[in-house]
């Protein structure tokens, strides 16, 4: 028998590769189904529960494994749904008021398709011109938000977390930080600090530095008295202070550390500042909000997270830097076989200022929203979240021994259940079991902190979805619960 020819096997092959782009049937079938599938779950956000505690469904794929031919769209539709979308939280409901949310605008969606389908390379301006400009512009429009002018440039990188990493890179190598060194250079942060800033320390080699933990204020913002003396000693003992991070919009309590008080410290010592404002910074897009960020353009490197103010999709954060050199050193990379591209460098490129080489077109997901809706409904919503912030502290207020640990700065803030007659551990069991029971039925999803030693609930009222109807009903979740707990205990 004659074997096949290599073109047969070629041929045989391209065949079976054909079904990996379907046909405009299949695709407008799939598509439909899964457009479908989106509408649903957008229609039924409003009345759905927020967070399901039952995760037993969460393990449907172990029926399901990776085979050879697949399984029908209908079949994995309902598997997603039963195992990924209904299990654990709901991150698109408004009443997911918990950690930072932020919903996730359609229209982001849509840009990740057409960033999918058309797969530009926005890593590198010789392979997407037009890619790389638009990211340089969403980020050019979050560094103009935030005051900064000139030099500056920045990443889209994939969170907060990472924007973080890159911003602390590039001011270890602004001010030329070697290993030898560490032992002696100094580092300034808070309590209330994100814990991905102490992960980019770490990751960055700096955790063999001294780390200085300053005290907080009576606002839980960081003590800039306390910071300066502090530098000032660790100076007369022969350190080396270094950087000091501050936060615009603390997770805990949403409150913002006074930046232009700690840029005068850092000018005055010539230390590197950096600002997380991942939750905090866009909110300097309202004209009327900036006072409360005075000296944020001071900062050497800031991060701000479109996917938390802005209420993208998860998967956007960026890293701002105030003299765009420091990125480009402190990512600078060499590679013959990217001769082409760098020599026809037109404009920087992502690829230059990140760990990342070739990446998600993050920024369509963010340019889309943009030019759809322009940026007047992100206003709105960051003014509506604001007056809703205002409104559910006023309506805690009227409940019997709920006390507001700190007033609102932004959206979010803590408070608490302190029964005068009961101990600081009793209470503490209280505001434990308040959250507990609230998880329970997920009607609302809040979530809890500590702070000094106390439990206390904490809302943050972020997701562009969140609008009255759904703080009338955290309210009264807590109104309920608390009933129901004196009743029961
Ligand atoms: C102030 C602050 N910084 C950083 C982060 C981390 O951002 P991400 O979760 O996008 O990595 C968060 C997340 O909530 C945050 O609130």
């Amino acid at each position: 028998m004659q074997s096949d020819s290599i073109i047969d096997k070629i041929k045989k092959l391209e065949k079976h590769v054909l079904a990996l782009e379907g046909t405009p049937t299949t695709r407008k079938m799939i598509q439909g189904k899964i457009q479908a599938y989106c509408e649903n779950f957008i229609q039924n956000l409003k009345e759905g529960i927020a967070f399901n505690a039952i995760h037993e469904d969460a393990c449907g794929f172990y029926d399901y494994p990776i085979c050879e031919n697949g399984y029908s769209l209908d079949e994995v539709l309902d598997l997603f749904d039963r195992s990924v979308d209904k299990p654990g939280l709901n991150a698109a409901s408004g009443r997911h008021l918990a950690y930072v949310p932020g919903g996730g605008v359609p229209t982001a969606a849509s840009g990740d398709y057409l960033a999918a389908i058309t797969n530009k390379y926005a890593g590198v301006f010789f392979a997407g011109p037009g890619a790389v400009r638009i990211e340089n512009q969403m980020i050019q429009f979050c560094a103009n938000a935030i005051g900064y002018t000139g030099n500056y440039g920045g990443n889209l990188a994939s969170g907060g977390s990472v924007a973080n990493l890159i911003a602390i890179a590039a001011g270890r190598d602004a001010h030329k930080i070697k290993g030898a060194n560490y032992h002696k250079t100094v580092i300034y942060g808070s309590k209330h600090m994100h814990h991905c800033v102490d992960k980019s320390i770490r990751i960055t080699g700096l955790k063999e530095c001294i780390y200085r933990d300053i005290p907080l204020d009576d606002k839980f913002r960081m003590d800039v008295g306390i910071l300066s003396k502090q530098i000032k000693t660790d100076l007369s003992v022969g350190l080396a202070p270094f950087m000091v991070i501050a936060s615009a919009g603390t997770t805990n309590c949403g409150v913002i550390d006074p930046v232009n008080e700690i840029a005068n410290v850092c000018e005055k010592f010539k230390l590197w500042l950096h600002v997380d404002a991942a939750y905090g910074g866009l909110f300097c897009l309202l004209e009327e909000e900036k006072a409360k960020f005075k000296g944020i353009e001071r900062a050497d490197s800031i991060v701000v997270d479109p996917h938390k103010a802005l209420f993208l999709p998860y998967g956007l954060g960026v890293a701002l830097v105030k003299n765009v050199e420091h990125l480009l050193k402190s990512q600078f990379y060499e590679a013959d076989y990217m001769q082409d591209a760098i020599e026809n460098r037109n404009e920087i490129s992502p690829a230059e200022l990140s760990p990342e080489l070739t990446k998600h077109f993050r920024g369509l997901r963010m340019w889309l929203p943009l030019q759809i809706h322009g940026v007047a409904p992100f206003k709105s919503a960051m003014r509506e979240k604001l007056l809703l912030t205002k409104y559910y502290c006023d309506e805690l207020r009227k409940i019997n021994n709920i006390r507001i640990v700190n007033e609102p700065e932004l959206s979010i803030f803590a408070y608490r259940y302190e029964d005068p007659s009961k101990s600081k551990k009793e209470n503490n069991s209280i505001n434990k079991r308040l959250v507990e029971e609230i998880h329970r039925d997920g009607k609302v999803f809040l979530s809890s902190t500590t702070i000094e030693g106390e439990v206390c609930l904490r809302i943050a009222i972020l997701s562009f979805r969140t609008h009255l109807f759904e703080i009338d009903l955290a309210i009264n979740e807590i109104k309920t619960k608390l009933e129901a707990m004196t009743i029961n205990s």
